[in-house]
């Protein structure tokens, strides 16, 4: 079943009134139905059913301009609920259409549907839908293309052609049993068999060869390439042999020109990256691999698709591979994530709040709970859990949206602290530390309009590692990051206030911090996560509540008549 794109349905969004002057601003409507449906795959010599999008993996690519809103019709033909996010859209003064299980909605049950209405403002550029249920995401997720607006371009040469570039995880069994066992019997979950490029592993895993994904290029043209890290759980570099890239944008908003040979994207990131066919006639792998720097173990391969050039010659027995940093090169990792730099010129200005009213200062952290009755099959009896602030998310049974909609106060507490419970060394030595953590549901309240700084710090706690740390309803400048505690004197002076990158989703080094700023404009219920499937599964999540103005156009947008029922 392909997607169906009833057409476009040019409307009038609006008047403004500038200076006396009548301005009509157009945007299109775009409509699409998503039928979630269990299709076979065989991959990595096994097969198995799964759920997808219209039968395909990676699901279908939705296409709009800047500013456009797109109706999305999604119909459970599956055997369990569901829900879709739209990753990166701010939607705003809309979360009913955000999608994160229980925490904006309650899942579109089997058998029925559920019309998402998604608003893009000031995206350009690239963004990903995926589920937000369990680890549904493994198999249920797509690119979003967001084109510059009618009677503009980009901020590049118009390349030649776009292709967009879906970094997936693959596993070889079923991954709703896979996730439903371990988080009942306390184990940590199964691990990924590989990594796919737009669907395939490529020809370095068994029974890949005759599936690897293939570009095939015209010499001396330019291609923009629309990557997606949709990994469940590992950051990733990659290149392109012998090929230089050019990164212009990174989570829908434009970056200054970065030339280099390998990306790092973490989980959640997108990437506009530019490369230009200029080698000799020949094949060339493009190849995605683990970034991974923490201590415990993780699915190191290889993920290949083949860049292959048009015109007469000879292949190569092999293509060209690219050469990647190793999967613990935290340098590299951190310098290209340094290098990334708000355009911010006169045409894409930037606006990042220079006087903060709230501060939120975040250890984000591993830890251990206990199993009541030794209930869980581990060997010391714990179950691994993860925290933000020492408050492990525990996802409610009716959505955190419609409770504070509607005033039912029992099903979260408004008050995740804005600070760490205890202070102690947090990238030192923690072995004085208790691992344990405890459970709860709690949300950050925040007034409308607010300028807010959130501060993640890294911890020792557990095993170390990098977080990629995703915020809904928002994009946030990183205005600053570093190694080791957070100093709030001495960091701040060293903010970069002129061209921070406009993010959705910052990588939070390991053992380091990350200091983001936005205004706190889009009233509504914004989950904010690890990206880390597993790490956000052990609860390094909360949520961001953000008030209604006083006025109408300041705050939420009426609920929907139709919401999926809580069971
Ligand atoms: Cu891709 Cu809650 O996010
Ligand atoms: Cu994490």
């Amino acid at each position: 079943m392909g997607i169906k794109n009833k057409g476009f349905i040019s409307g009038l969004l609006g008047f403004l009134f500038l200076d006396g002057l009548l301005l009509c601003l157009a945007a299109d409507i775009h409509y699409y139905d998503f039928a979630l449906q269990e299709a076979n795959f065989t991959k990595m010599c096994s097969t198995k059913s799964m759920l997808t999008v219209n039968g395909s993996f990676p699901g279908p690519t939705i296409q709009a301009r800047k500013g456009d809103t797109m109706f999305i019709k999604v119909i459970n033909q599956g055997t369990y609920g569901v829900t879709i996010h739209w990753h990166g859209v701010k939607q705003p003064r809309n979360p009913w259409s955000d999608g994160p299980e229980n925490i904006t909605q309650c899942p579109i049950a089997a058998g029925t549907s559920f019309t998402y209405e998604v608003i893009l403002s000031t995206e350009e550029g690239t963004l990903w839908w995926h589920a937000h249920s369990d680890w549904t995401r493994a198999t249920v997720h797509g690119a979003i293309v967001i084109l510059p607006a009618a009677g503009t371009t980009y901020p590049f040469p118009t390349p030649y052609k776009e292709q967009t570039i879906v970094l997936a995880s693959w596993f070889k069994g079923d991954v709703m049993a896979m996730i439903t066992n371990s988080i009942a019997t306390g184990t940590n979950p199964t691990q990924a068999d590989g990594y796919t490029i737009n669907g395939e592993p490529g020809d370095l895993y068994d029974c890949s060869n005759e599936t690897t994904y293939r570009l095939s290029v015209e010499y001396n043209k330019t291609y923009l390439l629309r990557i997606v890290n949709a990994v469940m759980n590992e950051e990733q570099f990659f290149g392109i042999a012998n090929h230089s890239l050019t990164v212009v944008a990174q989570d829908a908003a434009y970056i200054k020109p970065i030339n280099t040979t390998y990306i790092m994207i973490t989980p959640g990131q997108t990437m506009d990256v530019l490369f230009t066919a200029n080698q000799t006639l020949s094949h060339f792998y493009m190849a995605a691999s683990p970034y991974h720097d923490s201590v415990l173990t993780f699915p190191n391969s290889t993920a290949t698709a083949i860049v292959q050039y048009e015109g007469n010659y000879t292949a190569p027995s092999s293509p060209f591979f690219p050469t990647l940093p190793a999967y613990n090169d935290i340098d590299a990792a951190q310098k290209f994530t340094n290098s990334v730099k708000s355009l911010a010129n006169e045409e894409y200005p930037i606006s990042v709040p220079e006087r903060i009213n709230t501060r939120i200062y975040i250890a984000v952290s591993l830890n251990a709970l206990r199993c009541s009755n030794s209930s869980c099959d581990t060997a010391d009896g714990d179950r691994t859990a993860a925290s933000l602030n020492n408050v492990s998310f525990d996802t409610p049974q009716i959505d955190i949206l419609q409770a504070y909609y509607g005033s039912l106060n029992y099903v979260f507490d408004p008050d995740f602290p804005s600070e760490p419970p205890v202070f102690f060394n947090f990238t030192g030595d923690v072995s004085n530390v208790s691992m344990y953590t405890a459970q709860g549901t709690k949300a950050r309240m925040i007034d409308y309009g607010q300028a807010v700084e959130i501060v993640y710090q890294g911890t020792n706690l557990g095993a170390a590692s990098s977080h990629p740390m995703h915020l809904h309803g928002f994009s946030f400048y990183l205005v600053g990051t570093g190694s080791g505690n957070f100093n709030s004197v001495t960091d701040p002076t060293n903010y970069n206030l002129v061209d921070p990158p406009e993010l959705n989703t910052v990588n939070l080094p390991k053992n380091g911090w990350a200091a983001i700023r936005f205004v706190a404009d889009n009233p509504g219920v914004w989950f904010m996560h690890c990206h880390i499937e597993r790490h956000a599964t052990w609860g390094m999540d909360t949520v961001l509540i953000v008030k209604n103005g006083t006025t109408p156009n300041t705050s939420m947008l009426p609920r929907p008549t139709y919401m999926p029922p809580c069971s």
